[in-house]
């Protein structure tokens, strides 16, 4: 029973780790014993590189994994929200503080606390974690009381926090705290045939059930290959889920991903397919619009409709991005899953594992 449980996080847990290339390779090679290790660790790298899926793997390779992954946007909240989301409130510590409220450490409890774009934190927060990571120790707001919890923080950034430090807007001693550890993503671009063995991973992922599986033209390949992928991982992965549903025939072609071939690297000779081009502005309005467009399919995708939650993924305001899904045409409703129309839209994937998990731990055989 227990090797089954451990065999399920793993499986959980490595998974979806796609990738040869040695960059990424040496980062999963460590990931076991950083997992082992429950140290503070700082996960860089650019926007969609796989920083909190390296996060959660960590995690449920972990002895904390049968305990609650907590992911934090510090990016996506003012300043005294993400204070009480974090470190919860005490009634009337503020005017709409009608009754206390546990911070998402609480909930962390035993298990781990991600805080993704980190360098976002207010001087007040950052002081406050400090305290969390040097003593195990913090203060809900408004209260006077001191609570004590036990969490493994993995924080992760794609700022280039030395820089913040100089400038004065990032404490070093957090930074020296949270860098115990440090993993570092590499960009998509420099991690050559990857991108097509992603690129396959996510076409079978995505394709809708009962349609044949759809390949990659060579032209299509190439292009892939010569793309710099500013968005990286997740671009990638929203550009094969926009073509699988543009394609009309068994094979995705260049025209069918949206990539222009200007704004590729040179590394890979441009496809024969005519590309007409207009001035550099409107190109790069339209792989912006596209990039934004599908970005937005992919968030409410993933959170299935929920503007609150797909906005604190993506580090946005919440008006902001219901603006943006106006722009560009985007019905939230249309992504509420089928367990969302059950009314049981509260379950997350985690949570379902982790009811099924302990479901498997309370059957005796
Ligand atoms: N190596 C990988 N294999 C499979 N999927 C990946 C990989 N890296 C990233 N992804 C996927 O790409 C998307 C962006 O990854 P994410 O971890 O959110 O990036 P970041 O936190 O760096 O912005 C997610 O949907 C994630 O599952
Ligand atoms: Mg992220």
């Amino acid at each position: 029973m227990e090797d089954l449980v451990a065999r399920l996080r793993e499986a959980k847990a490595s998974a979806k780790l796609v990738g040869k290339a040695p960059a990424f390779q040496q980062v999963i090679e460590c990931l076991p014993r950083i997992a082992t290790s429950d140290v503070t660790a700082l996960v860089t790298g650019e926007t969609g590189t796989g920083k909190e899926l390296v996060a959660r793997s960590i995690h449920y390779l972990s002895p904390r994994a049968a305990m609650p992954f907590v992911p934090v946007n510090c990016g996506a909240l003012p300043d005294t929200l993400l204070e009480s989301e974090l470190f919860g409130h005490e009634r009337g510590a503020f005017t709409d503080a009608h009754a206390s409220k546990c911070g998402l450490i609480a909930l962390a409890e035993k298990g781990t606390l991600f805080l993704d774009e980190v360098e976002s934190l207010s001087p007040k927060a950052q002081v406050t974690l400090l305290r969390v990571l040097q003593d195990k120790k913090y203060r809900a707001i408004g209260s006077t009381v001191e609570r004590t919890v036990d969490v493994r923080v993995i924080a992760a950034t794609n700022a280039p926090l030395e820089e913040l430090i100089e400038e004065g807007t990032f404490r070093s001693d957090l930074y020296y705290r949270l860098k115990v550890l440090i993993i570092h993503m590499p960009p998509l671009r420099d991690r050559g045939r990857d991108i097509l063995l992603l690129a396959n991973h996510f076409l079978k992922k995505h394709i809708p059930q009962g349609r044949e599986l759809l390949h990659l033209s060579d032209a299509a390949q190439s292009a892939m290959l010569a793309y710099d992928w500013p968005g990286n991982v997740r671009q990638l992965e929203n550009t094969i889920v926009r073509a699988i549903h543009m394609c009309r025939a068994k094979t995705i072609d260049v025209q069918d991903l949206g990539i222009p071939a200007m704004l590729t690297n040179g590394r890979a000779q441009p496809t024969d397919e005519p590309v007409e081009y207009g001035s550099f502005r409107e190109m790069k309005q339209k792989v912006v619009e596209s990039f934004e467009s599908d970005y937005l399919k992919q968030l409410m995708q993933e959170h299935q409709g929920n503007i609150t939650r797909a906005a604190t993924a993506a580090g946005k305001d919440r008006r902001d991005l219901g603006k943006m899904l106006k722009k560009y045409g985007i019905d939230p409703r249309s992504y509420a899953a089928l367990l969302a129309r059950l009314g049981l839209a509260k379950f997350s994937y985690d949570e379902l594992f982790n009811t099924l998990e302990n479901l498997m731990r309370t059957i005796t055989f």
